[in-house]
């Protein structure tokens, strides 16, 4: 399989007045197309700081992040705030929703980036509200929906552009048990159909829905695992 993903010797430190912080102090890994991976660790290991590299939302101090085939850890902002538009699709644990925009417009937002014209955004951001079952809510806003149902909305704006990885960084940390599982069945459809899916989660029975294990600590890899259930399931 291709990889997706190749970050070598990858750190982060952050530099707070008189304070260094180092976040991430040498991580490699590689990552292949279609892998599902769960990303653990203690509060304050670098999880969140990890995914914000991986998903271009910032770059690393110092090492090598290759996505997709191609050198990301030198660009400047624009350029990947471009291929952040093209290849990534971001859900948080917040939702970070637009208030005041209805599910449809929140959804159709990334692709004003991407230069659609209006009609062709509403009619994508339907298409993609209606498969993750939220045809009949897209005329909302968030504060007009459930958790679950926000999430999904956040989903399907991850989604909206075909990117290929979606990043979760504790996509169920608000939501119920039940709640959770809905989410965890629509990352799996969104795996089956091909992507690459990470996801940092605190809890265990979140992690065992992805098919590798990775864990942080203090800022360094501290195992890589391949879940055995589901692999020899297959
Ligand atoms: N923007 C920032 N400026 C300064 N320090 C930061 C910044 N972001 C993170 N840190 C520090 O880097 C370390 C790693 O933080 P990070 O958010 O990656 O942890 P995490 O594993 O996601 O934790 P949690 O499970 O609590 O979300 C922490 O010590 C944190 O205080
Ligand atoms: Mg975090």
């Amino acid at each position: 399989m291709q990889k997706i993903i190749e970050i070598e010797a990858v750190t982060k430190v952050y530099q707070m007045g008189k304070e260094t912080v180092h976040a991430l102090r040498g991580v490699s890994l590689d990552i292949l197309k279609n892998e599902y991976v769960a990303l653990m660790g203690p509060s304050g290991s670098g999880k969140s700081t990890l995914m914000n590299m991986l998903g271009c939302l910032d770059t690393p101090t110092s090492g090598e992040y290759i996505l997709n085939g191609q050198r990301v850890s030198t660009l400047v902002d624009d350029e990947l705030a471009a291929i952040r538009n093209k290849e990534i699709g971001f859900v948080f644990q917040t939702f970070n929703l637009i208030p005041r925009l209805s599910s449809l417009e929140n959804v159709a937002l990334p692709l004003v980036y991407a230069g659609m014209k209006k009609s062709d955004r509403l009619d994508k951001a339907y298409e993609v509200l209606a498969s993750v079952g939220l045809g009949d809510r897209v005329g909302h806003r968030p504060n007009e929906l459930s958790g679950g149902q926000r999430q999904r909305v956040a989903v399907a704006r991850a989604l909206v552009n075909d990117p290929s990885i979606i990043l979760a960084d504790e996509p169920t940390g608000n939501l119920d048990s039940k709640t959770s599982v809905e989410i965890m069945a629509l990352f799996e459809q969104i795996h089956n159909l091909g992507n690459t899916v990470i996801l940092v989660t605190h809890e265990p029975d979140i992690a065992e829905y992805a098919h590798r294990l990775i864990r942080l600590k203090d800022g360094l890899l501290e195992s890589d695992t391949y879940n055995q259930n589901i692999i020899s399931a297959l």
